[in-house]
């Protein structure tokens, strides 16, 4: 079987070909009706060791629609507080034959690390400063929908000529990475904005363009991608107060005028509202794509959990050659 660890284990043509499956699912969730038997008869364990709104209750709903058996393990709730390691706690998971397995941990590799212990395909749902790699993935639907609305998309389904600016604390956010690699693999051009302290070092190997001020960042900008102080990651950085960091690097309505007329806005929540974003600017529904986001959230799930467990079900999939 496969799994979906990162957006960096994947090709072009994969993430082109998950994306244009998830298009069927966007269809199918905008009926009446949403449920089907495609994946009945299995079973998915989402485990989560890490809070989660939108990608844990997007994976049940997707499972669910997909006829799919679907179990929720919260961390908090289970053994690991008894002192369970995380292998006991993944080959627990295993001995119950599941199906799939979603997984989000606090530590960068932990969902890897699970991957090569189990049985059934691994979905990473968020893995410390690493990946997140259905974030990526719903990012760059969501940016397909609203440029084909604004009569832009491209007849093959890249991104190819966009200028994406990602402004935040890119240094803990592992949505940055899948977000830069995904962009990147669809045609756009990245640039990531943050405090120097924020801003991991070596990260223009990636091929982006590093900018610690906002303004010239912004300039001409095609989308405009804010993330969050994640304070529970801070290890000691200097990072200004909440009025320093609106000043310096809040998305203002007079701050969105440097980027380009009809700017996209984008936002994988939670939001700081005040601080990285102002709510007029996110609840503007002429450039803000944030719900739509969390819409596109639900198809790509559905998606992936279709194909990775195609093989399962006996149907050629996900690395089977049928779609190279
Ligand atoms: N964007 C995102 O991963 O949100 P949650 O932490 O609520 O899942």
């Amino acid at each position: 079987h496969r799994d979906l660890i990162a957006i960096g284990a994947l090709q072009s043509h994969e993430i082109l070909f998950l994306l244009d499956e998830a298009e069927h699912w966007v269809r199918f969730n905008r009926q009446p009706t949403k449920h089907c038997d495609a994946l009945a008869g299995l079973t998915i364990i989402n485990a989560f060791f890490e809070n989660s709104t939108r990608t844990l209750l997007s994976f049940e709903i997707a499972g669910k629609r997909l006829g799919a058996d679907v179990v929720n393990m919260h961390a908090a709730q289970s053994s690991v507080k008894k002192g369970e390691t995380l292998i006991d706690t993944a080959k627990t998971l295993n001995a119950m034959r599941a199906d799939a397995m979603v997984i989000r941990h606090g530590s960068s590799g932990a969902v890897g690390l699970i991957a090569g212990k189990v049985d059934c395909p691994v979905l990473n749902a968020g893995d410390g400063q690493h990946e997140h790699p259905t974030q990526g993935l719903l990012d760059a639907l969501a940016l397909r929908h609203a440029l084909a609305e604004r009569g832009e998309a491209s007849s093959d389904g890249q991104l190819t000529g966009l200028t994406v600016t990602i402004c935040g604390d890119i240094l803990h956010s592992r949505v940055a990475r899948s977000n830069i690699l995904c962009l990147q693999a669809l045609g756009a051009t990245v640039r990531l904005c943050a405090p120097p302290a924020l801003m991991p070092a070596g990260v223009a190997a990636m091929g982006v363009e590093v900018f610690h001020n906002f303004d010239a960042a912004l300039a001409g900008a095609d989308v405009v991608m804010m993330l969050r102080l994640q304070n529970e990651r801070m290890d000691g950085q200097f990072i200004p107060s909440p009025r320093e960091y609106r000043h310096l690097y809040g998305l203002t309505r007079q701050r969105l005028a440097l980027a380009r007329d009809n700017v996209i806005v984008m936002h994988p929540g939670p939001m700081n509202r005040g601080v990285e974003i102002d709510s007029d600017v996110a609840d503007d529904a002429r450039y803000s794509i944030i719900t739509n986001q969390v819409e596109m959230g639900v198809a790509i799930r559905m998606a992936c959990l279709d194909v990775l467990t195609r093989k399962a079900r006996g149907i050629p999939g996900w690395g089977e050659g049928e779609w190279v």
